[in-house]
């Protein structure tokens, strides 16, 4: 990384550069945690609920006393939660009141083509759209996001996402924490400009990025829904946090300091676990979530208690804190038994296809490519056969957060050894480090139509590190 002829740090674990903020900054651990609103639908009838969405731009506090303009769904940074059921139809209809087009992409969706937010299926300014989403998967954090073509890392970053939670009757009966005691955490590194506004290196050319920040583009405040280094009253008793890293570019190691609580992961990308699994930190890439329970009892009331970011340095090493207030009762429990994973073997695969994330190697193309070729919007980079399993074996140069849509797959291995800690369970987005090579299982149930896996570092998806495959 230089600036200018000077050379800057690398930052730790990551495949990005830095942009400084250019106003003061609050003390970390001031701000309470907001949790967004929970969409209600505007409309239900016997096996459809339907919801309505206004993308509109609007001021919001994020620093105290600071105004900064976001890109909201509804107005708001993050969006609107929507929360459905397994097996329940939801219609959510996009109204686009912003000043360019959008695409809306339901991540960890089980979705039907025409509502999975193709990069070049836009709602225009002034327009609307349906998107349908059937719904028969199972209980899971997924995440709405934009996924304009070329333009997905600036709108995200100027606040385009928010949480969409399926909830089903298998995960109703564990008795796992639930109503407060189950907390959104979405965050979000961002940097702020002098005006209070989102400051993103656009490309005065055209699409997302400029020049100097293709690498990904990394801030120096983290924000949890939306708030800087927000801190949480809490009861000690047992919580459930669903973790999702929304960044554009920036990975996180995430530990509780003082650490005598263990993170105990139920769930990641495409929910439960089979077996709750102890982590003492959990590694958290673009894209990804992680469900953790954390059990606050062992503290005294008082206690504060710090989500550390080991990956980050100065104000990007914290997160944010939780203040045990009291006691509490708590009749939730962890069960041993969590869920049943049918394994995707790899015996019963059909094929396995090999997609490489590498840089432009003559520099021919400015971007990140994917298989040496950049996306195409109206190119077929593969035809899969809805039912077969196959093995797909991503490489990567640097860190790539590979993102599949349609359905989850499952970690076969990586590196030539088994899944990593991180790895288990439905996966929808799995970390690549460098010169790494993992190994997955996926099957596509139903839906024929046209999907996409790509980098889900938005620089590297905008500067054109995705493909298409066709499901028949
Ligand atoms: Cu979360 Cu294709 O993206
Ligand atoms: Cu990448």
């Amino acid at each position: 990384a230089s600036l200018g002829g000077l050379a800057l740090a690398v930052p730790r674990g990551q495949t990005g550069e830095m942009v400084p903020s250019r106003v003061p900054l609050p003390r970390p651990f001031r701000v309470p945690l907001p949790i967004p609103a929970v969409a209600r639908p505007v409309r239900t009838d016997a096996a459809t609920d339907y919801y309505e969405i206004v993308q509109r731009a609007a001021d919001q506090e994020i620093l105290p006393g600071v105004r900064t303009r976001v890109l909201g769904y509804d107005g708001t940074f993050p969006g609107p939660t929507l929360v459905t059921r397994s097996g329940r139809r939801a219609v959510v209809t996009h109204r686009n009141d912003l000043p360019g087009p959008v695409a809306v992409h339901l991540h960890g969706g089980h979705t039907p083509a025409d509502s999975d937010g193709y990069p070049t299926d836009l709602i225009q300014p002034g327009g609307r759209r349906d998107y349908t989403y059937p719904t028969r998967q199972r209980a899971a954090t997924l995440w709405y996001h934009d996924h304009r073509m070329d333009f997905t890392g600036p709108q995200v970053y100027r606040g385009l996402a928010g949480f969409h939670l399926v909830t089903d009757d298998e995960q109703d009966a564990l008795g796992l924490p639930s109503g407060e005691r189950d907390v959104p955490l979405m965050i979000s590194d961002r940097s702020f400009d002098e005006d209070g506004s989102f400051s993103y290196p656009a490309s005065h050319h055209g699409a997302g990025v400029d020049d100097a920040h293709m690498e990904g583009v990394l801030g120096d405040v983290v924000l949890v829904n939306g708030a800087p280094w927000p801190v949480l009253e809490v009861a000690a008793v047992r919580y459930r946090l669903r973790l999702l890293n929304a960044s554009n570019a920036r990975r996180y190691r995430l530990g509780m300091d003082p650490a005598r609580t263990p993170l105990v992961q139920i769930a990641s990308d495409g929910g439960l676990l089979e077996k709750p699994i102890e982590h003492s930190t959990v590694l958290l890439a673009p894209g990804e979530r992680c469900e953790l329970v954390v059990d606050f009892a062992a503290f005294p009331p008082g206690t504060e208690i710090t989500l550390r970011n080991s990956l980050g340095s100065g104000g990007t090493a914290d997160v944010m804190r939780f203040r045990v207030t009291g006691r509490g009762r708590d009749n939730s429990r962890i069960p041993p038994q969590l869920s049943r994973i049918e394994p995707l073997s790899a015996e019963r695969a059909v094929r396995t296809r090999t997609w490489t994330f590498r840089r432009s190697p003559t520099g021919e193309h400015p971007g990140w490519l994917l298989d040496g070729r950049a996306f195409d919007p109206e190119r077929i980079d593969a035809d899969v056969r809805l039912g077969e399993i196959e093995v797909w074996r991503f490489t990567s140069d640097l860190y790539h957060p590979v993102h599949v849509h349609l359905d989850p797959f499952q970690v076969l291995s990586r590196r030539g050894d088994g899944p990593g800690p991180h790895d288990q369970g439905w996966k929808d987005t799995v970390d690549l480090a460098p010169s790494e090579s993992v190994d997955v299982a996926v099957r596509f149930t139903d839906y024929p139509g046209r999907y996409l896996l790509h980098c889900h570092n938005l620089e590297h998806e905008d500067m054109a590190m995705m493909a298409a495959f066709r499901t028949t």
